[in-house]
């Protein structure tokens, strides 16, 4: 639909799971990469392994200064996608016995996703798109000691809509993922979710990191979406 040779696609959370999976995807297009992460030599393997035309960024999403600098070096650009996040499901604890610190630490996800889209607004062409990352417990809250995690994803997935109506007429989506084959989960719990989704899930397997970035790049490059939120969960929200 949308020409995408030479496009520029920021990717934040490409070191990874994902973002990882959506720079191949662009890289396949022909575009413009610029992979984003905290650490660079995270990134430098994803830019050997995947090949094309990618830039990498070394960035703290929580360092407003960080932030700006790298947009700024940027400059234009057409696509964002933000999903970083980091140590979320190592944060969970009952809100009872839930420390200040950690759920401080628990929004860090929103704060991630402000600071870049407050960069971003800068310098985005009229016709981009940027999408962020929410999450499909939003409508389906676990009893798990996610309260936080949930909270920053509504977050994000409030604070997005209004963006989206303020840079009209680019555009700003909202994918809600279920459980995805990530890095957010350490082997033996992606192991243990593989199971469980075979029994559980209505489509019977786990969310892998290229099944979400297959609507990553369809949503980004929907020239029609703005202030959607589109869940990818395997079913999980419906049982
Ligand atoms: N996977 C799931 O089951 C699942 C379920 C629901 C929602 N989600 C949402 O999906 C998103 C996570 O995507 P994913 O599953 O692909 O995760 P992932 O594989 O863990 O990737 C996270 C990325 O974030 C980067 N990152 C972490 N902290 C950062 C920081 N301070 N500044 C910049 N980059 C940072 C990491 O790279 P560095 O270490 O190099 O910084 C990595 O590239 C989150 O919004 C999460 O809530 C995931």
């Amino acid at each position: 639909m949308v020409e995408l040779k030479d496009k520029k696609v920021i990717i934040v959370g490409a070191s990874s799971g994902i973002g990882k999976a959506l720079a191949k995807r662009f890289i396949q297009e022909e575009a413009i990469v610029y992979l984003v992460s905290r650490t660079a030599s995270k990134l430098r393997r994803v830019q050997e392994e995947l090949g094309g035309r990618t830039h990498v960024f070394p960035m703290d999403m929580l360092d407003e200064a960080s932030v700006n600098a790298t947009f700024k070096e940027i400059g234009a650009f057409d696509f964002m996608s933000f999903s970083a996040v980091s140590d979320e499901t190592k944060l969970m604890s009952p809100i009872k016995e839930m420390k200040t610190e950690i759920a401080q630490r628990g929004m860090e996800k929103f704060w991630g996703t402000f600071n870049c889209c407050r960069a971003a607004a800068n310098f985005i062409n009229k016709n981009g798109s940027i999408v962020v990352t929410s999450s499909m417990a939003i409508n389906r809250p676990s009893k798990n000691g996610a309260s936080i995690m949930n909270a920053a994803s509504a977050a994000v997935n409030v604070f997005a809509k209004s963006f989206a109506r303020e840079i009209a007429p680019a555009r700003v989506n909202i994918i809600a993922p279920g459980v995805v084959k990530t890095g957010v989960w350490t082997k033996e719990e992606q192991n243990n979710f593989s199971k469980w989704a075979e029994d559980t899930l209505p489509v019977e397997h786990l969310g892998t990191p290229e099944e979400l970035a297959y609507t990553y790049f369809n949503v980004l490059t929907n020239p029609y979406m703005t202030g959607a939120t589109i869940t990818v969960d395997g079913g999980l929200t419906l049982i």
